[in-house]
């Protein structure tokens, strides 16, 4: 069934795209990429998003300003079992080197941004705390930042993304802005994001993280860069899998989610649920029972 669906939808896509490409060139490079990028820069994000035009990006990263919070206690734990069902894994250096095995072909995209923690004043008084040379050693395909519009750090945020890429143009190295909203989840709305991705989009990252909500097509049409969905606080799976459909249809180029893989119960049953959604194009319903067929609930 999945792989008639995805066969079909992999044959409109390219009946539509087809003669703007280069024929060499896979249906999502020179979609989403601006012309004139190098072929470093490419490569790297060929190795995030997949020749279907499409991403799951597993995020780690929660340590960096939580602590050893619920279920990723032990990186390596939680990490592990879900590498062989992932693109791309977001996680800072410390866990990289610590909890990801080194011969681990999985793509990394490091989280480079930090400072405040959860029992501090302000999360948004964030820094670049990690170097683009470290990224490289690290064998990184692509480095990742929080913004935090309408703060009083906004200006010092925006001012780290604009530094970060001029850093990664010169290496051809992918940046990844975070939309990030700390605390204030109800901030969550498609005017906000919209400005949010918009902005990150014109400061020069080449993908851009942001939340789901309401109207979410608005916030994808107004953001020239790609788009991955976080999935927030834990949800129940179908709530979980309802997001991510909805996101994809939205034209989201994937999710990069945490909590609800790793908090649920069924990490690894989790985790091939939305990649069928993303990558097969699964209905909410098929993603589900196939979670339940998978874990066994
Ligand atoms: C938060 O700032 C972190 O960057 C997380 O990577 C992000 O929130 C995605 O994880 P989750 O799906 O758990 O929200």
């Amino acid at each position: 069934m999945a792989a008639g669906r995805k066969a079909s939808r992999s044959a409109r896509r390219s009946a539509v795209t087809e003669p703007k490409l280069t024929p060499s060139l896979p249906a999502h490079d020179a979609a989403m990429i601006a012309p004139g990028s190098g072929w470093g820069l490419r490569n790297r994000m060929a190795r995030i998003v997949q020749p279907d035009g499409r991403s799951v990006m597993l995020a780690v990263d929660h340590g960096y300003f939580l602590g050893p919070t619920s279920r990723l206690e032990v990186p390596r734990r939680t990490v592990e079992p879900l590498l062989p069902f992932i693109d791309s894994l977001m996680c800072t250096r410390g866990v990289l080197r610590t909890s990801v095995p080194a011969v681990s072909t999985t793509s990394v995209v490091l989280r480079v941004s930090g400072g405040p923690s959860i029992v501090g004043p302000n999360l948004a008084n964030e820094h670049i705390t990690t170097t683009m040379r470290e990224a490289l050693r690290l064998n990184c395909v692509g480095v990742g930042m929080s913004i935090f519009v309408g703060t009083a750090h906004e200006s010092q945020t925006v001012r780290n993304l604009g530094e970060l890429v001029n850093e990664a143009e010169d290496i051809g190295m992918p940046v990844l802005a975070i939309t990030a909203v700390g605390k204030e989840l109800e901030k969550r709305d498609a005017r906000y994001l919209s400005l949010c991705c918009r902005l990150a989009a014109e400061i020069g990252a080449h993908m851009v993280k942001t939340y789901y909500c309401e109207d979410f097509e608005k916030v994808v049409e107004g953001c020239p860069a790609p788009i991955w969905v976080a999935g927030g606080p834990k949800l129940d799976e179908a709530e979980a899998l309802e997001l991510t459909y909805n996101s994809i249809q939205a034209g989201a180029v994937g999710v990069d989610m945490g909590r609800n893989i790793w908090q649920s119960e069924h990490p690894v049953a989790m985790v091939q649920a939305v990649r069928a959604v993303v990558h097969e194009d699964y209905t909410v319903k098929e993603a589900f029972a196939f979670f339940s067929e998978l874990s066994g609930r």
